[in-house]
Order: structure tokens, then C-alpha cells, then sequence
């Protein structure tokens, strides 16, 4: 199962990719401009900077909604470092891109996914990630677990090697159960995966021991 980090912070992606447990990084406009990148130039920029901390794949999204505008973003994007992979939203023009760019070989991500019809398509174009977002689902009333569970058979039915990448993780619990259900990736925030971490009783443990050692020294 790969980790990727779900963030343009490059302090959280140095310190995850330090543990040793990293292998890739996602990112989009949103998460861009919380850390105040904006503007093309500087955006671009900060692509290169993360490929710069990371081995593996990093998810560089495409503003264009027409499949020319994707096609040109992403083959500049592309362009920029081979860990680059281009994130593509579901919608009509999208899956074309995501076509087209599968045939030229350009890696993808197809983002925003809510169901799984969605993600069967994204496969069928050729997609090498699809992103079911399960944080957002759940913020709806909606199992974004469930929804794991349908990609993950549908697409095992017809050997598909797009890989499911579970995001908009909210918690640990989100990243032990999609690797209990065969989610390929998560991506999540830093707390979340450190989350993995915790136990007290480690905590207790760990105290109890090293008194146990002083104790005779
Ligand atoms: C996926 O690649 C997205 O960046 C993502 O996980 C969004 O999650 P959110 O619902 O926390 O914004």
C-alpha cells in the first residue's frame, strides 16, 4: 500500500517523507493557496520543489476545463519532472483527456470521484489513479468506505491496474480501514498518517522499561 501526502506544506512533506514512509505527494488549487502559492509562475516553482523532497509520484492539477486546455497544462506539467502526475477532474472533457493522455503516456489522477460509475470510467480512459474522495462523502451522509469497497470490486473483476487512491482521508481510522478493504493509496494529512503511531499502552510500555533499566544502572 503506498502513502502520499495530501498537501503543498513543504515542511509537513519534508518531515513525512523523513520518516521514511512516503511515497508520493497529492496536492490541488485549494491546497496551493492555503500555503499562499498563486500565480502560474510561482505554482510551477513549487511543483519542482516538491519533486525535489519526494521519490514518488506528485499530483499536479489541472485548471482547464476544455480538453485542449487540459491537454496543453498537462503536457507542460508533465514536462516539468518525470514524478509528475496530472490530476484531471471527472467530468466529460476530463475523461478525454484522461484518454489522451494514457495514450502518449503521461500519468493521471482522476480527481473528484464520488461513485463508483465514475471510476469505472476513469479506468476504461486509463487512468492511472482514481481519487474517491471518502472524507467528503462521509461529511454527507454518505459511507466513502462503501464506495472503496465498489471500486475495489469492480475494478478486481476486470483487472483494471488503475490504482485506487482513497483521499480526502479525515483520520487514521480512514487509512486502516482502506487498507483493510485494498484501497492501493491514501492520501492524507500528516496527523493522520502519523496517527498510525499511537498506542498509550506504547507510551506506558516504553516508560515502564526504560525506569526498569535505570533501576539497575
Ligand atoms: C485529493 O487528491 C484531494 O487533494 C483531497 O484529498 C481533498 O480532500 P479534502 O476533502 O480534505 O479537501
Amino acid at each position: 500500500m503506498k502513502f502520499f501526502i495530501d498537501t503543498a506544506n513543504l515542511s509537513q512533506i519534508r518531515e513525512a517523507q523523513d520518516l521514511g514512509v512516503l511515497d508520493g505527494v497529492t496536492t490541488n488549487p485549494s491546497l496551493m493557496a492555503k500555503e499562499g502559492i498563486t500565480g502560474n509562475g510561482n505554482i510551477i516553482k513549487h511543483y519542482k520543489d516538491i519533486c525535489e523532497i519526494v521519490n514518488g509520484d506528485v499530483s499536479a492539477e489541472v485548471i482547464s476545463v476544455d480538453f485542449e486546455g487540459m491537454k496543453r497544462e498537462g503536457e507542460m506539467l508533465a514536462k516539468l519532472n518525470p514524478q509528475i502526475v496530472v490530476k484531471v477532474p471527472m467530468i466529460e472533457e476530463g475523461v478525454k483527456a484522461l484518454k489522451y493522455f494514457s495514450d502518449v503516456g503521461i500519468k493521471t489522477n482522476c480527481t473528484l470521484v464520488f461513485s463508483s460509475g465514475q471510476a469505472l470510467i476513469a479506468a476504461k480512459a486509463g487512468a492511472n489513479y482514481v481519487s474517491p474522495f471518502i472524507g467528503r462523502l462521509d461529511d454527507n451522509s454518505t459511507d466513502g468506505l462503501e464506495l472503496i469497497k465498489e471500486i475495489r470490486q469492480i475494478y478486481d473483476n476486470f483487472a483494471f491496474k488503475t490504482e485506487i487512491l482513497a483521499a480526502s482521508i479525515r483520520h487514521t481510522m480512514h487509512i486502516v480501514n482502506c487498507a483493510k478493504i485494498g484501497a492501493d493509496v491514501i492520501t492524507g494529512p500528516l496527523s493522520s498518517i502519523k496517527g498510525l503511531l499511537n498506542h498509550p499502552l506504547t507510551d506506558i510500555g516504553l516508560k515502564k522499561f526504560l525506569e526498569d533499566y535505570k533501576k539497575g544502572n
